[in-house]
């Protein structure tokens, strides 16, 4: 493991998507791929479940094996296989490849399908197909720019009567945030609902290792009239 200064991590970041010009996160294959295995140097890795998806599935009696879950931008895989442990029928997919070679390697008998996908140009085949979809970090990693066609994608992705949770930072002005992260702001988040998802709970939360962050979980449902 190496002790990398934490400010070092997010001006060498910044310094990437700077110079991203390709693809607004075409970066995150070049720190997973820079960072040579060490999960140290990957800010948001964490090794295991997200707490708020573990207190989602706290309350979650699961009605058929035949369930299907989404885990966008999957990262090192943790969120996926705590979803198939549970007992959903899992598809994780990652823009980077050097994530999704890692998640198959951290995990060499998982159940998940892991795959190499962007999610602003996703598989048209996945359109409408997943009961759980879960976006944890995900549009606050994109650029404001793309941020509204980021959200349609994700609500598209969702089955009719399925659930979207989203985990994310939140800021409570319109203006434009420095990142990244960009936090989500309410109009931000209103495009859930435009694109045909309904809000059915919502808590703030606070993460251990951002304490000063404003963080909100959200829980959405797309109902069909
Ligand atoms: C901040 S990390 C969060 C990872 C994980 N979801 C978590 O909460 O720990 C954002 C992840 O999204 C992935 N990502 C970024 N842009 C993406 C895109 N357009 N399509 C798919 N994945 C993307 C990155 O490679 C990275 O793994």
């Amino acid at each position: 493991m190496s002790l990398v200064p934490p400010n070092d991590i997010r001006q060498k970041i910044r310094e990437m998507v700077e110079n991203s010009q390709s693809h607004p996160t075409a970066w995150f294959e070049t720190l997973y791929a820079e960072s040579q295995g060490d999960p140290s140097l990957i800010p948001w890795a964490t090794l295991a479940t997200h707490p708020q998806l573990e207190k989602w599935l706290e309350n979650q009696a699961i009605e058929d094996n035949n369930q299907t879950a989404l885990v966008l931008g999957c990262g090192l895989g943790d969120d996926a296989e705590a979803l198939a442990d549970f007992g959903f029928q899992v598809t994780a997919f990652d823009i980077s490849p050097t994530a999704i070679a890692w998640c198959r390697q951290r995990f060499p008998n998982s159940q998940v399908n892991y795959t190499v996908a962007d999610l602003l140009d996703p598989d048209p085949n996945w359109l409408e197909k997943f009961d759980f979809v879960l976006e944890s970090r995900i549009t606050q990693s994109m650029p404001l720019e793309v941020r509204s066609q980021a959200i349609k994608a994700i609500a598209n992705l969702v089955a009719p009567h399925g659930i979207l949770l989203l985990i994310t930072r939140f800021r409570d002005t319109e203006a434009a945030p420095e990142g990244p992260p960009w936090p989500l702001s309410e109009a931000e988040l209103s495009a859930f609902k435009t694109c045909g998802l309904t809000e059915i709970n919502r808590h703030k939360f606070v993460a251990e290792n951002r304490p000063d962050a404003q963080q909100l979980c959200i829980e959405y449902r797309k109902d069909v009239f």
